[in-house]
């Protein structure tokens, strides 16, 4: 069972790749709806209607050799395996999509994982694009973003290992903060 953090860190990367010079993530934990969605939507090149149908098959050519990889069917299959569900839309030159939906409490849901170290690694070279990241979880909300904290380090690096390290807690103390707080409500 692979964290739902490490499928988010796949998407995002296909992000990267595509030049996209924002990448917004909500997660959205709802116990009392028994729902977590995660969303993954981006600026970058986009893919043609034809690309689409194909890199959601995992079977998709494996008479010949598959020329793209797994990140989007293995979460398409986490999904739905949760009585979830999986959409991408995506348009040329306009951008991308995705959404994942699970059962929150399904046996086969995969714990969320560290969301903390999904976004060092994403931060590690992210001169060229900017991450607004909302975790919504029972109505309450922690937003990170990369604008906002670029903003306030000023001329330090956001990709300087001291600053990686401090983001990695601060989202890790910010979400368990949050997780908390919104159980005593
Ligand atoms: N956000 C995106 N923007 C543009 N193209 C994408 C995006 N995500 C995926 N793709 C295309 O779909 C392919 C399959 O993605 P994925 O299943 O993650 O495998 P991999 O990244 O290993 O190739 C990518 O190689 C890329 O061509
Ligand atoms: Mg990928």
């Amino acid at each position: 069972m692979k964290e739902l953090s490490l499928h988010i860190l796949d998407i995002a990367q296909n992000s990267i790749k595509a030049a996209a010079t924002l990448i917004e993530i909500e997660i959205n934990e709802n116990t009392n709806s028994n729902v977590l969605s995660i969303s993954i939507k981006d600026n970058g090149n986009g893919m043609e209607e034809e690309m689409l149908q194909k890199v959601t098959d995992p079977f998709f050519t494996t008479r010949i050799v598959r020329n793209v990889g797994l990140g989007i069917p293995l979460l398409k299959i986490a999904a739905e395996r949760c009585n979830g569900f999986f959409v991408i839309k995506s348009s040329i030159r306009i951008g991308t999509e995705v959404k994942a939906v699970f059962e929150y409490n399904h046996i086969d849901r995969a714990p969320l994982g560290r969301m903390g170290d999904t976004m060092m690694v994403l931060l590690n070279n992210s001169e060229k694009f900017e991450i607004y990241y909302k975790h919504i979880y029972n109505g309450g909300e922690f937003v990170f973003d990369t604008v906002e904290i670029k903003n306030i380090l000023d001329d330090v690096d956001i990709t300087s290992p001291d600053v990686l390290l401090w983001i990695k807690d601060y989202i890790r103390e910010n979400i368990d903060d949050l997780k908390k707080h919104m159980h005593l409500e």
